[in-house]
């Protein structure tokens, strides 16, 4: 059978560091995905660019899809803001994405 899942790592607010097998069958996104491994990710406004809790940073080179336009002007208006931060509810679990390594970006109140 073919295998749907992707490994990802997730390095949470801590510094620990944890490979995970995640779904690609199931219209995940990374901050959903983040909250069924409870770990601490709001999202908020339930992926839909407008709250940047979900925000992660980006530690490899995965091809990620480009960044839409809300969630530019989403970053642009966020705390803790990087060159490689990307909003997790914008990054779809699909099977482009194995390797994928990101840290979760310190929590806003
Ligand atoms: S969950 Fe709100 S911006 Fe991603």
């Amino acid at each position: 059978m073919e295998n749907l899942n992707v490994k990802i790592t997730i390095i949470d607010r801590e510094g620990n560091s944890q490979t995970y097998e995640a779904p690609t069958d199931m219209n995940m996104n990374l901050m959903e995905f983040c909250r069924a491994v409870e770990l601490d990710v709001k999202g908020e406004c339930g992926g839909m660019a407008m709250c940047a809790t979900c925000q992660v940073y980006v530690e490899s080179n995965t091809d990620l899809t480009e960044k839409t336009e809300s969630e530019i002007e989403m970053l642009d208006q966020a705390f803790y803001v990087k060159e490689n931060s990307r909003l997790g509810c914008q990054i779809h679990l699909h099977e482009n994405i194995g390797g994928l390594i990101v840290r979760l970006a310190p929590e806003i109140d």
